[in-house]
């Protein structure tokens, strides 16, 4: 069986992290080996620039954004992903290329061209074979953050509109790739939640 790039994919507060760490044991359940990382962050310049693209304190312009997402994520896929592919082992990545595409493409209006084409270059064309997408209405997705006040970082400070144009990016995506995105109802509870993720991956198990 080939070591899988599965990807997870959300606005905050779709429950993510959580549907990670339970794969995670599902996998190992049935004798794949299996890491999870997250985005931004996995290897420690990724964690650095984390910590810079979520500081309320810092203004960071859009394409500055995009380039500082882009810039983790290569760092992450040369120092982890790809050496545990090529190990043979599944990488369960909390988010990836489409968070990108969503949250900068839609969300800050860059457009999916260009942050495609900045994230080719990144990953050197390394792509998911597999995206579950946990989609949620935004409002939800806020309430289940709850107020964080002067704890939410820079994301989580951007207005509701933000967030609707990025579940809005993220529905396109998934229409334009049925095949590699699946959308999964982020309200389910954890367990279920977790057996329709298993089952839209159920055909990589072969
Ligand atoms: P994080 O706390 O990991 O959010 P979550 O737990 O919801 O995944 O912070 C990551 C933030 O960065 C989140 O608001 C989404 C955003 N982000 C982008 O805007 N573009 C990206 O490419 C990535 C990976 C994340």
């Amino acid at each position: 069986m080939p070591a899988r790039l599965i990807t997870i994919e959300g606005i905050d507060g779709a429950g993510k992290t959580t549907l990670a760490a339970g794969l995670r044991e599902a996998l190992v359940a049935r004798g794949i080996d299996a890491v999870a990382l997250r985005e931004p962050g996995g290897v420690a310049l990724a964690e650095r620039i984390r910590s810079l693209v979520k500081d309320p304190r810092l203004e960071i312009a859009d394409r500055a954004e995009a380039l500082l997402y882009a810039a983790s994520r290569a760092q992450l896929v040369a120092e982890r992903v790809e050496p545990e592919l090529a190990a043979g082992r599944w990488v369960l990545l909390d988010r990836y290329v489409d968070s990108s595409l969503a949250y900068q493409g839609a969300g800050r209006g860059l457009g999916l061209d260009a942050v495609r084409a900045i994230n080719e270059f990144a990953t050197a064309g390394l792509s998911a074979d597999r995206t579950l997408l946990l989609a949620i209405d935004p409002s939800a997705g806020r309430a289940r953050r709850g107020d964080r006040g002067e704890d939410a970082d820079r994301l989580e400070r951007e207005a509701d509109e933000f967030f609707a144009r990025i579940a809005a990016g993220y529905a396109s995506l998934a229409a334009a790739e049925p095949a590699r995105i699946r959308t999964l109802d982020a309200t389910l509870a954890p367990e279920q939640l977790l057996a329709a993720a298993l089952a839209e991956l159920a055909d990589l198990f072969e």
